[in-house]
C-alpha cells in the first residue's frame, strides 16, 4: 500500500483531494506510540487473521481464567480445519444457510469481569490510582475515587444485590445520570454474575418501561434526579411511571434502589430543584445510601463461563421495537481492553475522558470495561458540554491533564460554532490524543479538532463501531496509520470487512457498497434478547456467512475506508440510531394521524435530523398545536433526542405499486435536494411527488437543517 504520509501537508487546507490528503502523527507522539510502522501493523494483522486463535490466546493470557484457559479440541472449525491439536478459542457459524448463527469464544473458561477489572488491577499495585474522576454539571462538583475504594463499593453493591435476591443470570435494570454509582451498579452485577441492562437517563418512561419487561429486569436502579445544564431532570419520578407501566403489562420488580444524585441545594440554587421531592413508596424503594452503609465490603467473585451474558444494551431496530444487544463476558472484556489500548494509545497513568453517556455502547466499552481493564484513570462527566459556557469540556481536559478525549462529531460541531476562543483559553498542555465516534465526521470539523484544539499535534482516531460490535473495529491506529479527514481508515486486528453488491459479491479495489465483516471476532454480540431469530434475519440472512452492518462505505484507492452512513431505515441523530418505525408509531398515536413517514435530513450540528412527513385523516386540520403534540409525543415515547426537526403536512406520501412507502424519495426532498429524484417508475400516483416539492419549498424556507 502506498501511503502519502507528508507532515509539511499537516494545515490541510491547500489540499482539494480529500482522497489524497494524509496527516501523520507528530515526532513527539511517535516517541510514546505503540506501534510507529505500517509493515509492523500488517505483519501483526495478517497474523490476527489467519491465526486468530493464536493472536487471542496472546491477549488472553494476560487476563486471569479461574481454571486455566480451556481450550476446546471438538469445536466445529479446529475440526472442519483438521488442526484440532491445539485446540480453539473461537467457535462459531457465521453462514445462517447451514445452520443457526451461533458464536463462543472461550467456552469452557471460567472467569469474572469485575474481578479482572478492579482486584487484578489492584494486585498490580495500583490500588490507590484514581480509577475515576467524576465532574458534575456545576464547577464545583468533582469526587474520586481510586481502584481500592471502587472495590469496596463495588463488593458492598454487589451484596446489596444478593440480599435484595439478585441472583447469576437475573437482570438489572440501571437508570442513572452519569455518576460513581452506574459504574459501581454495572461492576456489582458483573461481580455477581447478574446482567446488567443500563438505560440512557434520557429516555422517556414509556422506553425504560419497554426496555424493564423486554429484559425481564427483577430490579431497577435509579436515581432522585440530576441537573443537565440549568434543566431539573426528576429521574425518580420517571422510573414512578415507568413501574406504574410494568406493573399494567404484569411486569412487577422486587425493588428499586434510589440513589440521591441531586446536590444538597445551597441558598442560589433553591428555586431549581428544592422543590422537588420524589416520592418514596416503601414497599419497593430503597436508598442506595443506606443499604450500602449496612452491607458486608467483602464479595467473592462468581466465576462464570467466558460465554455467559454480561449484559445487555438496547439499540433501535427497523421495525421500530428495540433490541436487547447480548455480550458475553470474555469476548467482550479482551476485546475492549485491547481496543483502548491501541485506539487511545493508552500509557500507564494515562488520564482518559470520554464524553459519551454510560447509556451507550461508547461509554460501556471505553469508559468502564476498557478503561479499568488497563487500570486507567478515568474522567465521568455529568454535564453538558456548553454550560456553564462552550469552554466547559477545554476546561475539563486542562484542569485534569486530560492525555486522552474521545467524543462525537455532533459535539464538536456544537462547540465549533461558539468560535475559537472558548478552546484558545486553555492549553491542552497534557493532550496528545483525541478519538472519536457515532457518525461521519465532515471535514471541516475534523480539521478544526485537528488545529484548534489538537494543536496540530494530537492524532485524531475516528473510531466506527456499532453496539453489535461491542468496540471500534475500524480506526486509525495512532502513532502508525495515517490519517485521513471523514475516513476510520483500516481494520484493527483479527477483523476483516468487505464492501459487498447488492447480489453479496465481495468488490475489490477502489468500490463503494455494503460494509460487512467476514470473520468472528470476540466482541461482536451474540444474540438479541429472546429473538435469536431476530438476530440472525437483522445481521446474516441479507449476505449469508458474512455480518453485515446496515452501513454502506466506500474504499479509496489507499485501501481506506469511509463509512458513507446507513443503508437500511435507520436514522443517525447525534450519533445515536433510531428506527424511522418508532418515530412513526409515535406519531401514529395520535388520532388525527392517518398516515406518516420519518425520513433523515442533514443537520449542521446532529449530523442528521428526523423530518416527517404526515397525511391528516378526513377533516382534519394541520395547526400549529398538532405539531407541538406530534413532536410532545415523540418526546414522551421514545425521549428528547428522537424529536424531529421538521414536520410537513402533505396529501398522500409517495408509494410504489404495492404501497411500500418511498422513504428515498421524501428523504431527497427533505434534504431539499430534487434534482435527481431516481427510479420513479414504480410510483403509484407521480402527481404527489410535485406536490411534495411544493409544500417543502413553501413551509421549509427556514431551512434550519441544511448543511
Ligand atoms: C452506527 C452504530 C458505537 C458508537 C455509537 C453509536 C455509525 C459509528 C462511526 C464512524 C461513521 C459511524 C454507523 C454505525 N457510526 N461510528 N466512526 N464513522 N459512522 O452506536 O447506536 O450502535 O450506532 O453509528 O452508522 O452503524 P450505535
Amino acid at each position: 500500500m502506498d501511503f502519502v504520509a507528508d507532515n509539511d501537508n499537516n494545515n490541510g487546507d491547500n489540499n482539494n483531494n480529500l482522497l489524497g490528503e494524509t496527516f501523520t502523527a507528530s515526532d513527539k507522539f511517535l516517541e510514546r506510540a505503540h506501534i510507529t510502522r505500517m509493515d509492523y501493523y500488517h505483519r501483526i494483522y495478517q497474523l490476527s487473521v489467519q491465526n486468530p486463535d493464536a493472536f487471542w490466546l496472546n491477549i488472553a493470557e494476560q487476563f486471569y481464567w479461574h481454571n486455566g484457559i480451556q481450550r476446546n479440541n471438538n469445536n466445529t472449525r479446529a475440526a472442519a480445519a483438521g488442526d484440532g491439536a491445539d485446540g480453539k478459542l473461537f467457535d462459531y457459524n457465521f453462514d445462517v444457510t447451514k445452520g443457526p448463527i451461533n458464536i463462543r469464544f472461550m467456552s469452557g473458561s471460567k472467569t469474572n469481569a469485575c474481578y479482572n477489572l478492579v482486584d487484578r488491577i489492584i494486585d498490580k499495585g495500583l490500588g490507590d490510582r484514581i480509577a475515576y474522576i467524576w465532574i458534575g454539571n456545576d464547577l464545583n462538583e468533582r469526587k474520586t475515587i481510586t481502584y481500592s475504594e471502587l472495590k469496596r463499593n463495588v463488593c458492598k453493591f454487589a451484596n446489596v444485590l444478593k440480599i435484595q435476591g439478585i441472583r447469576p443470570g437475573y437482570r438489572v435494570a440501571i437508570y442513572l445520570p452519569v455518576s460513581l454509582e452506574l459504574v459501581t451498579a454495572m461492576l456489582a452485577c458483573s461481580r455477581i454474575g447478574a446482567v446488567h441492562t443500563v438505560v440512557f437517563a434520557g429516555f422517556s418512561s414509556q422506553s425504560l418501561a419497554d426496555r424493564i419487561i423486554d429484559a425481564n429486569c427483577r430490579l431497577l436502579v435509579t436515581a432522585d434526579g440530576t441537573v443537565r445544564g440549568n434543566k431539573l431532570i426528576k429521574l425518580k419520578d420517571i422510573s414512578d411511571e415507568s413501574l406504574v407501566l410494568c406493573k399494567h403489562r404484569n411486569h412487577k420488580l422486587v425493588s428499586c434502589i434510589v440513589v440521591k444524585h441531586l446536590p444538597v441545594p445551597n441558598s442560589c440554587q433553591q428555586n431549581r430543584w428544592s422543590k422537588y421531592e420524589p416520592k418514596f413508596d416503601e414497599t419497593i424503594d430503597h436508598y442506595w445510601d443506606e443499604l450500602i452503609e449496612a452491607a458486608s465490603d467483602e464479595c467473592q467473585p462468581v466465576w462464570l463461563d467466558a460465554e455467559d451474558p454480561l449484559f445487555i444494551l438496547y439499540t433501535s431496530g427497523s421495525t421500530g421495537k428495540p433490541k436487547g444487544v447480548v455480550h458475553t463476558i470474555a469476548g467482550y472484556m479482551l476485546t475492549t481492553a485491547l481496543v483502548f489500548k491501541y485506539a487511545f494509545n493508552y500509557r500507564d497513568g494515562d488520564t482518559f475522558f470520554c464524553t459519551a453517556d454510560l447509556g451507550w455502547i461508547t461509554g460501556h466499552t471505553a469508559n468502564v470495561y476498557g478503561s479499568l481493564a488497563n487500570g486507567a484513570t478515568a474522567v465521568l462527566f455529568d454535564g453538558i458540554p456548553t454550560h456553564p459556557n462552550a469552554g466547559r469540556l477545554w476546561q475539563i481536559i486542562d484542569e485534569n491533564g486530560v492525555n486522552s478525549f474521545y467524543t462525537a462529531p455532533t459535539a464538536v460541531r456544537t462547540l465549533m460554532k461558539f468560535g475559537d476562543d472558548y478552546v484558545n483559553r486553555w492549553t491542552m498542555a497534557k493532550l496528545k490524543l483525541i478519538a472519536l465516534v457515532g457518525e461521519p465526521i465532515n471535514r471541516e470539523a475534523w480539521l478544526w479538532l485537528y488545529n484548534v484544539v489538537g494543536r496540530g499535534r494530537c492524532p485524531i482516531v475516528d473510531t466506527y463501531f456499532q453496539t453489535e460490535t461491542g468496540a471500534p473495529m475500524i480506526f486509525p491506529i495512532p502513532g502508525c496509520i495515517p490519517m485521513k479527514p471523514g475516513s476510520a481508515t483500516l481494520p484493527f486486528f483479527g477483523i476483516v470487512p468487505v464492501i459487498l453488491s447488492e447480489d453479496g459479491q465481495e468488490l475489490s479495489g477502489p468500490n463503494s457498497g455494503y460494509l460487512a465483516f467476514k470473520n468472528a471476532w470476540p466482541s461482536i454480540a451474540r444474540t438479541i434478547d429472546g429473538n435469536h431469530e431476530r438476530f440472525e434475519s437483522t445481521y446474516f440472512r441479507k449476505f449469508p456467512n458474512y455480518y453485515f452492518t446496515g452501513d454502506g462505505a466506500v474504499r479509496d484507492q489507499n485501501g481506506y475506508l469511509w463509512v458513507t452512513g446507513r443503508t437500511d431505515d435507520m436514522l443517525n441523530v447525534s450519533g445515536h440510531l433510531l428506527s424511522t418505525a418508532e418515530v412513526e408509531s409515535a406519531i401514529l398515536d395520535n388520532k388525527r394521524i392517518a398516515e406518516v413517514a420519518a425520513v433523515s435530513m442533514s443537520h449542521p450540528i446532529k449530523g442528521e435530523a428526523i423530518c416527517c412527513f404526515v397525511v391528516l385523516k378526513a377533516q382534519q386540520i394541520y395547526d400549529l398545536q398538532l405539531e407541538i403534540d406530534l413532536k410532545q409525543r415523540v418526546r414522551d415515547k421514545i425521549g428528547a433526542i428522537a424529536t424531529p426537526e421538521c414536520l410537513f403536512s402533505v396529501r398522500a406520501l409517495p408509494k410504489t405499486r404495492s404501497g411500500k412507502i418511498m422513504r428515498r424519495i421524501l428523504a431527497k426532498i427533505a434534504r431539499n435536494d430534487v434534482r435527481e429524484l431516481g427510479d420513479l417508475s414504480t410510483i403509484s400516483d407521480e402527481s404527489v411527488i410535485d406536490e411534495l416539492i411544493t409544500v417543502r419549498r413553501v413551509v421549509g424556507d427556514g431551512d434550519s437543517g441544511q448543511q
